[in-house]
């Protein structure tokens, strides 16, 4: 699928992202956690596939987050489950970084 180039969104400066951690904002009525990993950025739904947990509440490792609940894994880079029980992907948004500011294209 093609971003849609007239929907980015401004979501957080990137000096507020830690550095390989992953943060939970509110963007746009949306709960989205946003990871900073290795030097890139990444943006993934904040609620886990498999029930109501917060990811940004869970354990990054590498590219891999883990859900606080029942540790399940995804790639945050392309939304991938990695680890039971989770089976279902998780939705990812394009990301750009412009003048220190993280943009998310949420209908990508
Ligand atoms: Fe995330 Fe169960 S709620 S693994």
């Amino acid at each position: 699928m093609s971003a849609n180039p007239d929907a980015w969104t401004d979501a957080a400066s990137l000096d507020e992202l830690a550095d390989d951690d992953v943060t939970g904002l509110e963007v746009a009525g949306r709960d989205i956690a946003i990871y900073k990993v290795e030097g890139g950025v990444f943006a993934t739904d904040n609620t886990c596939t498999h029930g109501q947990a917060r990811l940004c509440d869970g354990f990054l490792e590498g590219h891999e987050i883990e859900c606080p609940l029942h540790q399940g894994k995804f790639d945050v880079r392309d939304g991938r489950a990695t680890c039971a029980p989770v089976t279902e992907a998780l939705r990812c948004y394009p990301v750009r970084v412009e003048g220190g500011r993280v943009l998310l294209n949420l209908a990508g």
